[in-house]
C-alpha cells in the first residue's frame, strides 16, 4: 500500500533528551540546532519517569517549556508517547509487568523496555500516559508527528511469563476456534502432545529436546502480534484524539521478530533506525538493503531514517568510529533510496548513563569537532537538496521477503537443534547473496511480500521461501506466465502455512507425485527427491566446505545441495562434486511468456553474479553504470543521480556518464556525489 505522507520540508535532527541536562543547556541547544540546520527533534522517548513522577502524578511543566522553546526556535517535534521505559514506581508496585525469558528468568528493572508486551498492567498505564500526552500536545504548534513507543521489541521480542502464556492461549483460540483444529495444525499426535483444551497450552519454554515446530512457529507469530498490539493500543488513542497528525514508530531494518508487512499498514509513514558497523566490509550492501526494505514497506513513498549514529555506537564488541565522510555517505544513501529525513540518536552525547559513550551530534568534546562540523555541513546541505521529496525510485527487480519463512527456516532452541531438519541456515544470508549481486551491478531492488503485487517488475527472486502458501505459488506462477523472470532459491516451497511438508517432490507438490497446476513444481518444471546439505559441523568442525557447479554457470557453491529431477526444465548447470555430484544445480523452465529458474545451492559471489546477469539480459534490465565500479553505488531517485563511493580511495567515473549527469569525474573516498539527469 503506497503511503501518501509528504513532509513540507526535509527532516534533519535527532533524538533530543534534554531532561538529562540542566535547563541552561537547552538555550544553547536550540541555538546550535539552528546552526546545524535541525528541522525536527524527537522528544520524550524515555521520559516517562520524568513525566509521571509517582503513580498518577504528572509533571508536564518541563515538557511544555521544552515544546515552546523548540517552537519559538523554528524546530518541529516528533513527539514520543514516552512509553518505552516504565518508571521505577511501576516495577515496585506491579512486578507482574516484568518479562520472562524462555528458560524462566524474570528480567529486572535497571535498564529499559522491562515490560511484557502482553502485560495488561503495563498497557493500562501506557494508555493513561498516552491519553494525557495527546490531550496536552495535540494542538501544539511544534507537533509534526507522533512517535509511538520506541523500537518495539528491540530487547524483549518474545516474552514467556504468565501474562504472555494467557495472551498466547487467547490468540490461539481466536486463530483455531476449536482445540481439535489446533491439534491438527500442530500434528500433536506426534510425541503425545494432544491438547484437551486451550488452557493446557504453554508458551514454548525450555524443553528437554526439539519443540513442536508449528507450536514454535505460532508462538513467533503470536509474539510479533503481541508487539503490534502494544503499538495498536497506543495508536488507537492517538487517532481518536489527534486524527490529523501522522503517526510512526521506528522500525529496525531486517528485524526478525516483527513482520513489518503487517506493521507498515498501520503507520502513516515508515521510519527506521540504522546502525551499520563501519568495520564490516559488507555494510554498504546490507544497509542499502534495509533502505530498500523501508521504501518498499511504504509502497515506494518517502520514509524517514529516524536514528543513526553520527559516529561510533557503544554496544558492539568493537565500536568502530565512522571515518570522515561516512556519516554523510550513509545519509545520502538513505536519501538516494527514498528517505525524506536523516535523523540521529542523539543530539547531545550523554555525560552519564548506559549510553555515555554512544556518539552524539554534539560530542563530549563539544562543537569544535569533526563530528559536529560534519553534522552541521550535512544539515545545511540537505536544506538545499533539489526536489528529492517529490521524487521516487523505480525498481524493475523485486526480492520476495517473508518473515514466516524466516522464522520457520531458522527455528530451533539452540545452536545444536533445528526443526528444519537439515542444517543451520541463514535466511538473510541467502537473501543477501542475491541482493548483493544486484547491488554490485547498480540495479535497484524492491522487496515484496509473498502475495504482493509483482506487476511492476521484470525480475523476481524468491530466496528461501520455505513456507509457501497456495496463493503465493499462484502469484509467482502468474508473474512468470505474464513474461517475468523468476529465480527461486533452495528450500522454497517446502512447507505449507502450518509447517506441514508438501509431499511428492516438495515445491508445493501434491501427495500423488504429480505436479499440481499452479504449484512451484509446475512453474519450475522440477521435482526434488532429497536434500544433501553441506554445512559447518556436518562433517566435524572446520570451515564451510565449498564445492563447484559447471555448465552455463560455473564456479563455487556452498551450504546446500540436493537431488532434483527436471520434468519440463532445462539443466543449466550441474554439481561437479559434493554429495550430489552429477545432479542438476541450476535449472530454467520456459513457462508461459516468461522463465522460471531454480538454484539448488548457495552460489558463490561469482556464480550469483552470473545468474543475475543472465536474468538481467533475459529481462532487458541494466544498471546505471554499464561497467560497475567496485564498492561504488549508483542510484537514481527521480532526476537525481547519487554516486556513493564506499572505498577508502577516490574513484573515476566514465567521462560520458559524468557529463550526462552533471557530475565531476572524480569522486573522493567516502563521498557521495549528487548529479542530475535532466538535460
Ligand atoms: C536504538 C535506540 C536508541 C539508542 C540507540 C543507540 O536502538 O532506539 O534509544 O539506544 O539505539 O544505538
Amino acid at each position: 500500500m503506497t503511503k501518501t505522507w509528504q513532509p513540507e520540508h526535509f527532516w534533519f535532527g535527532g533524538d533530543y533528551n534534554p531532561e538529562q541536562w540542566p535547563r541552561e543547556i537547552w538555550d544553547e541547544d536550540v541555538v546550535l540546532m539552528q546552526r546545524a540546520g535541525v528541522t525536527v527533534a524527537t522528544v520524550a522517548v524515555f521520559a516517562w519517569g520524568r513525566i509521571e513522577v509517582t503513580e498518577g502524578n504528572f509533571d508536564f511543566e518541563w515538557l511544555d517549556d521544552l515544546m515552546n522553546l523548540l517552537h519559538a526556535n523554528g524546530i518541529q517535534v516528533d513527539l514520543a508517547t514516552a512509553t518505552a521505559s516504565p518508571p521505577m514506581w511501576m516495577t515496585q508496585n506491579y512486578p507482574d509487568i516484568l518479562p520472562q525469558t524462555y528458560d524462566g528468568v524474570t528480567l529486572s528493572q535497571g535498564s529499559r523496555q522491562h515490560y511484557s508486551p502482553s502485560s495488561p498492567t503495563y498497557k493500562k498505564f501506557a494508555a493513561r500516559l498516552v491519553r494525557k500526552m495527546v490531550e496536552r500536545y495535540r494542538n501544539h504548534p511544534a507537533l509534526v508527528a507522533w512517535h509511538i513507543n520506541n523500537e518495539l521489541g528491540c530487547h524483549i521480542a518474545k516474552c514467556y511469563n504468565e501474562d504472555s502464556a494467557h495472551a498466547f492461549r487467547v490468540w490461539l483460540e481466536a486463530k483455531y476456534g476449536t482445540v481439535e483444529k489446533l491439534n491438527r495444525a500442530w500434528n500433536t499426535a506426534f510425541w503425545s502432545q494432544n491438547y484437551n483444551s486451550f488452557s493446557q497450552v504453554q508458551p514454548p519454554r525450555q524443553t528437554p529436546t526439539l519443540i513442536n515446530p508449528t507450536h514454535a512457529l505460532d508462538f513467533d507469530r503470536f509474539s510479533a502480534d503481541a508487539l503490534l498490539s502494544v503499538y495498536r493500543a497506543e495508536v488507537e488513542i492517538v487517532r481518536e484524539l489527534s486524527p490529523n497528525v501522522p503517526v510512526t514508530t521506528n522500525f529496525m531494518g531486517f528485524f526478525k521478530h516483527a513482520d513489518y508487512w503487517a506493521w507498515a499498514k498501520e503507520v502513516d509513514f515508515v521510519s527506521d533506525d540504522s546502525y551499520p558497523d563501519p568495520a564490516d566490509p559488507l555494510h554498504a550492501a546490507q544497509t542499502a538493503a534495509t533502505r530498500d526494505l523501508m521504501r518498499s514497506l511504504g509502497g515506494g513513498a518517502n520514509w524517514v531514517m529516524m536514528e543513526q549514529a553520527p559516529n561510533a555506537v557503544n554496544w558492539r564488541v568493537h565500536n568502530a568510529a565512522k571515518p570522515a565522510g561516512m556519516n554523510r555517505l550513509y545519509s545520502m544513501q538513505a536519501v538516494a533510496r527514498g528517505a525524506a529525513g536523516v535523523m540521529y540518536f542523539q543530539w547531545r552525547q550523554s555525560k552519564a548513563g548506559a549510553e555515555r559513550f554512544h556518539s552524539g551530534m554534539i560530542p563530549h568534546a563539544g562543537t569544535e569537532t569533526r563530528v559536529f562540523r560534519e553534522v552541521e555541513a550535512l544539515g545545511n546541505e540537505l536544506k538545499e537538496m533539489p526536489a528529492v521529496l517529490d521524487s521516487r525510485n523505480a525498481a524493475k527487480v523485486a526480492i520476495v521477503f517473508d518473515w514466516h519463512s524466516w522464522w520457520a527456516l531458522e527455528q530451533g532452541q539452540s545452536d545444536q537443534e533445528f526443526t528444519n531438519g537439515n542444517t543451520k541456515q541463514s535466511y538473510l544470508g541467502e537473501m543477501m547473496t542475491y541482493y548483493r549481486a544486484f547491488f554490485d551491478r547498480n540495479i535497484l531492488v524492491d522487496f515484496v511480500a509473498p502475495d504482493g503485487d509483482l506487476s511492476n517488475y521484470q525480475i523476481v527472486v524468491a530466496p528461501n521461501l520455505y513456507i509457501t502458501t497456495e496463493s503465493t505459488q499462484k502469484n509467482l506462477d502468474a508473474f512468470v506466465r505474464a513474461g517475468g523472470q523468476l529465480l527461486v532459491g533452495f528450500q522454497s516451497g517446502i512447507l505449507d502455512e502450518n509447517g506441514h511438508v508438501y509431499l511428492g517432490g516438495y515445491l508445493g507438490g501434491s501427495t500423488n507425485n504429480g505436479a499440481k497446476a499452479g504449484t512451484l513444481q509446475e512453474t519450475l518444471g522440477i521435482l526434488i527427491e532429497e536434500f544433501t546439505p553441506i554445512a559447518k559441523g556436518a562433517f566435524d568442525s572446520g570451515p564451510l566446505p565449498k564445492f563447484s557447479i559447471e555448465g552455463e554457470f560455473n564456479g563455487k557453491a556452498k551450504v546446500w545441495a540436493e537431488v532434483l529431477h527436471p520434468t519440463t526444465a532445462n539443466v543449466e548447470a550441474k554439481f561437479v562434486d559434493g554429495p550430489s555430484a552429477g545432479h542438476p544445480a541450476v535449472t530454467s523452465n520456459v513457462h508461459g511468456k516468461g522463465k522460471a529458474w531454480y538454484v539448488a545451492t548457495r552460489p558463490s559471489k561469482a556464480v550469483a553474479g552470473q545468474l543475475v546477469e543472465a536474468l538481467a539480459i533475459a529481462a532487458g534490465v541494466s544498471g546505471l553504470l554499464s561497467e560497475p565500479i567496485a564498492n561504488v553505488e549508483v542510484v537514481a531517485r527521480g532526476e537525481n543521480v547519487f554516486v556513493m563511493n564506499h572505498n577508502s580511495h577516490a574513484i573515476k567515473l566514465p567521462a560520458d556518464f559524468a557529463a550526462k549527469h552533471k557530475l565531476a569525474e572524480t569522486v573522493e573516498a567516502y563521498t557521495a556525489a549528487v548529479g542530475n539527469s535532466l538535460a
